[in-house]
């Protein structure tokens, strides 16, 4: 239990076509909400750290989450998240990260073959695994205008890419963007079916917040096994700190404000939970 990898949170979520949920860990509150609504869905998670800044000294972060996951009753996944060179994955894994993800899709795709499989053999090498992406799933940034651009997976790239890399999972672009949709995005199932037909290694989805309920049915049904999610839990923990404190008497103290934060951010992890459709670990 606890501590584990990539593969073994993931394991047989191809055959039994769920997901397994994928939280950005951006500070201690946020994390315990993570690990709480594990517990309680008595279901496996992948708590993630981001390549980007965060209110934490990462150096100080890591060893209290290496720590508290080893005290976990369900199995957990700690995984570095969109990984911009090979050393801050080489980082992340003397961190404790079990999983890391290299995100090379900004990248011709020779070069982020390259890049992905240099990353994969020093990673294999400590027994770690690697997400790698292909397509590029676009961020907006602002709350103005369209979504922003996201460069759709091709199929037959996705497979070649898995075959020449030896990545252990696969982010692909199915029409989700990162952050706050400005409008309903684009999804294209049927590219998922395909690339899911051509592909034997578990699939991941970026941009995970704020989809449809049909959206992330459809997601799940057609292949998709790690779903990462954060704008949408964290606006919603925000909101609920902002609205505790204003209920709150002048001079008091912080205990209320973080226990609201971590429920919320509890509530909006099992939520996801319950979408992906997670195998209990009771099965
Ligand atoms: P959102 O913040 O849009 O939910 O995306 C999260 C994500 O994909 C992290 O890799």
């Amino acid at each position: 239990m606890s501590l584990v990898g990539l593969k073994e949170v993931l394991r047989d979520s191809i055959e039994g076509r769920y997901a397994v949920g994928a939280f950005d860990a951006t500070d201690h509150l946020f994390a315990e909400s993570i690990l709480l609504a594990a517990e309680e869905t008595r279901t496996p998670v992948i708590l993630m750290v981001g390549d980007f800044p965060a209110p934490v000294d990462y150096d100080n972060f890591y060893p209290y989450l290496v720590d508290r996951i080893s005290r976990t009753h369900v199995p957990v996944c700690l995984h570095f998240d969109h990984g911009a060179s090979f050393e801050a994955c080489a980082l992340a894994i003397r961190r404790g990260c079990t999983s890391i993800m290299i995100d090379g899709s900004a990248l011709s795709f020779e070069e982020n073959v390259a890049l992905t499989k240099k990353v994969v053999e020093m990673a294999h090498a400590c027994n770690v695994e690697v997400e790698g992406e292909i397509g590029s799933v676009g961020r907006n940034e602002s709350l103005e205008g369209e979504n922003a651009v996201s460069l759709y997976t091709e199929p037959e790239d996705a497979a070649e890419f898995v075959a020449l890399t030896g990545v252990d999972a696969l982010a692909v672009s199915i029409g989700t963007v990162h952050g706050v949709y400005k409008k309903a995005p684009k999804m294209d199932f049927e590219r998922l079916a395909r690339i899911r037909s051509l592909i034997d290694i578990p699939l991941v989805m970026h941009g995970g917040s704020g989809l449809s309920v049909e959206d992330f049915h459809a997601a799940v049904s057609n292949g998709m096994n790690k779903i990462n999610a954060f704008t949408n839990l964290s606006i919603a923990v925000a909101d609920r700190i902002a609205e505790t404190a204003k209920a709150l008497p002048p001079k008091t103290i912080t205990g209320p404000l973080y226990e609201a934060a971590i429920e919320t951010g509890k509530q909006q992890v099992m939520e996801h939970i319950k979408l992906f459709g997670t195998k209990t670990i009771d099965r």
